[in-house]
């Protein structure tokens, strides 16, 4: 019986040899080179054609072969009794915390605004504030956004954050659910979302929402692109209400060559790469997950499709 990989969209060679190097007992197949459809007991996905999964009749697991798993449980025809599971890494975490910290001082330096200076000649310093004066408002404290506000706060950012649910561990200043979302907005100068994908999160970030950060604010999204509503943003950068985004994820992507954002002034694109899942150190949960799944054990990380990650 074996593990498919299946991702139209991703490089496969380094998976199939990272699983390889751990157990090459394990078979594994590659999408769409399939010699048995039932022999696919747990499939490894990354943006598979919706419907697809339906194909396999003995399929017991899927995991994403990322963080996150939007993509999946929006699949129409997502097999109903199949378990699902999802990657949860360290090195996940430290590279998105690397990625946004990136970001977060290109802000505050505003070294995007010295290039565009450049390009008329023109030498005009930028006023920049401390990092011990700016409050960093981070949106999701699961797993990678703990990680990140503990490392932003040992560097002296003060550090807010905004949750569904109350995260007693969490090095921020902890904000909880819509009643505090205004609040949370108003006391952030730089936002930084890392909120699942979710009916709850989708198109959170708005007009209204984000009207309540206060003049001059900056927007990290490495998250998902429909937590963002594409037109208020360029409404509210336009109206210098908001002062730059950042962005590494989008509603369609590839995001569309004319797409309004590529021109955009005050908007920074980055093509999702924030984190990017690393084969060899995700290969050992993906294993034993995969003899979890055979003994009929819980799997590690496995996805509530009712809360949806
Ligand atoms: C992920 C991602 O979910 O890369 O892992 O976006």
């Amino acid at each position: 019986m074996s593990l498919l990989i299946l991702s139209p969209t991703r490089e496969t060679n380094s998976w199939v040899q990272a699983i390889k190097e751990i157990d090459n007992t394990i078979p594994v197949l590659v999408y769409p080179d399939i010699p048995d459809i039932h022999s696919i007991e747990f499939a490894l996905t990354w943006n598979h054609p919706y419907g697809s999964l339906k194909n396999y009749p003995n399929l017991k697991c899927i995991s994403s072969m990322g963080a996150g798993v939007d993509y999946l449980l929006k699949d129409p025809k997502l097999p109903e009794n199949v378990l699902l599971a999802r990657i949860i890494d360290p090195e996940l975490s430290k590279t998105m915390f690397e990625f946004i910290l990136a970001l977060v001082m290109n802000h505050l330096r505003g070294l995007t605004q010295y290039r565009q200076n450049q390009t008329s000649n023109n030498w005009k310093p930028i006023i920049y504030k401390r990092i011990e004066d700016i409050r960093i408002g981070i949106m999701g404290l699961g797993e990678i956004g703990n990680y990140v506000a503990e490392k932003l706060n040992l560097l002296g950012f003060n550090i807010n954050g905004w949750a569904q649910n109350s995260k007693p561990n969490s090095k921020a200043k902890v904000f909880l659910g819509l009643e505090e979302l205004e609040a949370f907005m108003q006391s952030t100068d730089i936002l930084v979302c890392l909120l699942p994908s979710t009916p709850k999160t989708t198109g959170l970030l708005n007009k209204e929402t984000l009207q309540y950060l206060p003049k001059g604010a900056c927007i990290i999204n490495v998250a998902r692109g429909d937590i963002l509503n594409e037109e208020d943003l360029m409404e509210l950068l336009d109206s210098e209400h908001l002062k730059r985004a950042s962005l590494d994820v989008f509603n369609h992507e590839p995001l569309p060559m004319t797409h309004d954002f590529w021109k955009h002034k005050k908007i920074d694109i980055t093509p999702h790469v924030a984190s990017l899942t690393n084969p060899k150190t995700v290969a050992p949960q993906i294993v034993e997950n995969y003899w979890r799944m055979k003994n009929g054990q819980a799997l590690f990380h496995e996805v509530s499709r009712e809360k949806g990650y």
